[in-house]
């Protein structure tokens, strides 16, 4: 069998890309060590927030995302259609909020960088938070609203996307875990996987979390990725009303999503692989959202998990080729990769079907880091 780009890992970042570059008549393989996208792409929140969650420094990770707003809504529209699947892209804005006067006094300062970077943001009175969201706390003296900033039903999303690679010709191999990507002389020849060698033109690395745990990567490429454990919980909204945008509080993100489901999370924890959901998280998150949606204490629990976000040494993903020639990476999405999916999808299929690097992608080659 020809294979023009196989990909290891079928999460959100394997399929978006291995999803485009099918469409434009590549035969791509993907092999996926479980069912695909039930890990980090399954776990999120679905957050599309560039502006809520800018962060100070990462000016380059806010220009990805913002691109990748603005390639979103062609993105959805284009899998929606050619799915039937609806995928729960929501457009009402987010609201970040504050209860208490030093987290006030964080939300003006970072108020005063999002308006120097020119994002539409508007300052919001208690009040004024509010009359936007009746079910938010008393206690809540401060808001700042980010009209640009969306969610999406990020496992959704992931099936869509699946069904949308299968759909345009790709093949998925699910259940098949790469057990080592054989390199010889510097030359990339193939992944062992499955007791059998798939052999490819050119081998793309997206594998999240795991993507610097590959047997076989020689040290100088292996990329700097750790597993960055996020835990959450959701509950069922007890009316259609009851929360519209998605809000976040300086420890806490709420996610009401069109099924009833209302998402909150998540920790940020270095606790390698380590897959508990535990008490304490749980109870620090339902403080939180107890302190800014009081109304959460009546609400039934739906599910608790975690996941593990791939995180960089430098909070930016990798994308494009590495020292090895044929040898692309598209990893280290952190917080971001549901945000990113489309700007990621369109710029690595592009820059692996003429092998230019586009611009946008020059800050993420995955040289920065190479030994
Ligand atoms: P994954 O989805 O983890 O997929 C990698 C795949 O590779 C897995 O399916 C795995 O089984 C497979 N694999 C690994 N090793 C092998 C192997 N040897 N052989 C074959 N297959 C292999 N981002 C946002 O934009 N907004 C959010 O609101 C948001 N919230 C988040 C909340 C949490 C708690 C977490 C954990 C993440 C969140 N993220 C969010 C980040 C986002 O989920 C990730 O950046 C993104 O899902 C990464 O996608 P991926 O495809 O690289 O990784
Ligand atoms: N972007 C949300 C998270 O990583 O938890």
């Amino acid at each position: 069998m020809r294979i023009d780009t196989l990909i290891v890992g079928g999460g959100i970042v394997g399929l978006g890309i291995g999803w485009k570059l099918a469409q434009r008549g590549q035969a791509v393989t993907i092999l996926e060590r479980g069912a695909a996208g039930r890990e980090a792409s399954w776990a999120a929140a679905g957050l599309l927030a560039p502006a809520t969650e800018v962060h100070y420094q990462e000016d380059r990770n806010l220009r990805l995302g913002l691109e990748s707003m603005r390639l979103y809504p062609e993105f959805v529209a284009e899998l929606e259609a050619s799915t039937g699947m609806c995928v729960d892209y929501r457009t009402e804005g987010a609201i970040a909020v504050a209860a208490r006067a030093d987290d006030a006094a964080d939300m003006r300062a970072l108020f005063e960088y999002q308006l120097e970077l020119g994002l539409p943001v508007r300052w919001l009175s208690g009040e004024e938070a509010r009359a936007m969201e009746p079910s938010l706390s008393p206690y809540i003296t401060a808001g700042v609203f980010c009209p640009m900033d969306h969610h999406i039903d990020n496992r959704l999303l992931v099936d869509a996307l699946k069904a949308a690679y299968v759909r345009s010709g790709g093949t998925l191999l699910e259940h098949t875990e790469v057990r080592r990507v054989v390199i010889e002389n510097g030359s990339y020849q193939g992944v062992e996987a499955s007791d059998q060698v798939f052999r490819s033109r050119r081998l793309l690395i997206a594998a999240g979390s795991w993507s610097g745990l590959l047997p076989g990567l020689p040290e100088a490429i292996r990329p700097p990725v750790r597993p960055v454990k996020g835990q959450l919980f959701s509950v069922r909204s007890p009316a259609p009303g009851f929360l519209t945008r998605f809000v976040r509080s300086p420890r806490l993100y709420i996610a009401p999503k069109s099924d009833g489901r209302i998402v909150m999370g998540a920790t940020v924890e270095e606790m390698g692989f380590n897959r508990d959901v535990t008490a304490g998280a749980l109870y620090s998150l339902l403080k939180e959202a107890w302190d800014h949606l009081p109304g959460v204490y009546e609400l039934p629990i739906l599910e608790t998990w975690c996941g593990f976000r791939p995180g960089s040494r430098d909070n930016s993903p990798l994308l494009g080729e590495s020292e090895i020639p044929g040898v692309f990476f598209a990893t280290g999405h952190y917080r971001n990769g549901i945000l990113f999916a489309p700007v990621t999808s369109h710029a690595m299929s592009q820059l692996l079907l003429d092998g230019k690097v586009p611009e946008l992608l020059q800050p993420f080659s995955p040289k920065r880091f190479a030994a």
